[in-house]
């Protein structure tokens, strides 16, 4: 069996690294193909160092650029490797350019596509990640999926249970396993700057690159108003190169920089920032994978976003959506850093994203496809009216799986009088209303 890994920027590489080393644990044959959208040191080859994973095999170079170009490059660049490679399966992760390329790519040459971190949605079509991720579900094979609440929404979306793997997070996997290495091996004082960390309280981490955020003057000049006011905390910002340029299109990056408590920095390299996550009192953030952590680093969130794909770590109670309002900002961040019971409650939230063997799950997963003969993708045999679709009320003692053994067929929704729910193959289902196929 062979594994293609497409990847691209910063989250990419460290959320495959996992897979990456399993697959490589296993001898399983790989490559792995870079598009080159992050290539900046601190963005790209030192996660590759830090997270101890081989360099690419290809790198596409496709640099910055508008959307439709940087897509299409990537696209034309993918396209070429994977027709020479003859890969049983490729992997994207995520919600960027390299995963709308690389599905679209893979599954026109009939290659099976895994989307890692399948399943997360915003409901916010100005997002490009929604369009990213809602376009390679349409088109993958094979969805990992970091909690239930997400499969569910792609239930919800008419996808076939069987294809639906719950995994939990990669990014916990790698949190478990490089936090001791990290705390070990001590902060990297050049990446730094400087600045004492370890001699440091009150730290606040910051960071922010969401497009809807940093291409927005008015979002930019509410959050350093806010951050103004956090004058007691010792505010650490490793800036995200996108939102260095804007801050300083916009004339606001001196601002920022002149205040005594913020530390602007390099972006950090993986090791160095667990550490100073790990140390960090709260994190103010719109990223992604960062809401991840801090819920798996027990470290307060704020999110600078009005709506979350990852609304598991609100109803957790780990992270609170502050959009970019100055007021929400101030007011939950002294709550946090004022009030211990709220401040440990938020500590305490339990993790959603799993026990940290989510690579584990998804090569197992793909391995067992493989064997089945099940990577490959086929014209169907038979027109549509080969199966039925129906809705029951269970009313006799019966499992998921002795449902569909008796019906020869497969259930899609599952709702139990109140919400949809997932089903799991031992779930009783008495008195639950199922809609599912039925094979002729
Ligand atoms: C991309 C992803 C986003 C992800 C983020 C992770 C898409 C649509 N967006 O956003 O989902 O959360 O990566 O960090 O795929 N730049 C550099 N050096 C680099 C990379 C970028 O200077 O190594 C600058 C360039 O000015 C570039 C800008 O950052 O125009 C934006 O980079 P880009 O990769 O287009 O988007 P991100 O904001 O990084
Ligand atoms: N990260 C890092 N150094 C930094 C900032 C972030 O290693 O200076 C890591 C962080 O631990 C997380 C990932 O980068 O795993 C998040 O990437 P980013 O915020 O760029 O993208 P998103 O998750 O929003 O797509």
């Amino acid at each position: 069996m062979k594994i293609a890994v497409i990847l691209g920027t910063r989250p990419e590489i460290i959320k495959m690294a996992p897979i990456i080393d399993e697959i490589l644990k296993r001898n399983i044959d790989l490559t792995v193909i870079h598009t080159g959208q992050h290539y900046d040191k601190e963005m790209s080859d030192n996660f590759f160092l830090d997270l101890e994973i081989p360099a690419p095999d290809y790198n596409i170079h496709v640099g910055s650029g508008s959307h439709g170009k940087q897509t299409g490059l990537m696209m034309g660049g993918i396209e070429e490797i994977l027709l020479k490679e003859n890969a049983d399966i490729v992997l994207v992760q995520g919600d960027t350019n390299a995963v709308l390329a690389g599905a679209l790519v893979a599954s026109k040459l009939h290659i099976p596509v895994g989307h890692v971190e399948a399943g997360l949605r915003s409901f916010d079509m100005t997002m490009p990640e929604e369009i990213n991720r809602r376009a390679c579900d349409v088109v993958s094979s094979m969805y990992f999926i970091p909690t239930e609440k997400s499969a569910i929404n792609l239930l919800a979306e008419g996808f076939s249970r069987k294809n639906l793997f719950i995994t939990g997070n990669t990014v916990v996997d790698a949190c478990f396993r490089h936090l001791d290495i990290a705390r070990k091996k001590g902060f990297e004082e050049k990446s730094l700057d400087d600045l004492n960390i370890d001699e440091m309280d009150n730290i606040l981490t910051l960071t922010m690159h969401r497009a809807e955020n940093v291409d927005d003057k008015s979002r930019v000049e509410n959050v350093i108003a806010a951050l103004r006011e956090l004058d007691e905390m010792n505010i650490i910002f490793p800036i995200h190169p996108r939102t260095k340029k804007t801050l300083q299109d916009f004339g606001l990056f001196d601002d920022l920089n002149h205040l005594n408590h913020v530390h602007i920095i390099k972006p950090l390299g993986y090791l160095d920032f667990l550490q100073l996550t790990s140390k960090s009192s709260l994190i103010l953030t719109d990223s992604g994978g960062l809401q991840e952590e801090a819920i798996t680093l027990d470290v307060p969130a704020l999110t600078l976003r009005y709506n979350t794909e990852r609304p598991e770590t609100v109803t957790a109670g780990g992270n609170i959506l502050v959009g970019c309002n100055k007021d929400a900002i101030l007011e939950n961040a002294f709550k946090i850093l004022n009030d211990t019971e709220f401040r440990d409650k938020m500590k305490n939230a339990v993790n959603p994203y799993g026990q940290g063997n989510a690579a584990k799950m998804t090569v197992d997963a793909i391995q067992k496809y493989y064997d089945e003969g099940l990577l490959n993708i086929e014209a169907p045999e038979n027109i549509m009216d080969s199966f039925e679709r129906k809705m029951h009320i269970i009313n006799e003692d019966i499992s998921v799986r002795e449902f569909e053994e008796k019906n020869n067929g497969i259930i899609h929704m599952l709702f139990d009088g109140e919400e949809m729910r997932f089903p799991y193959n031992d779930l009783n289902i008495k008195g639950m209303c199922v809609s599912y196929d039925i094979f002729q």
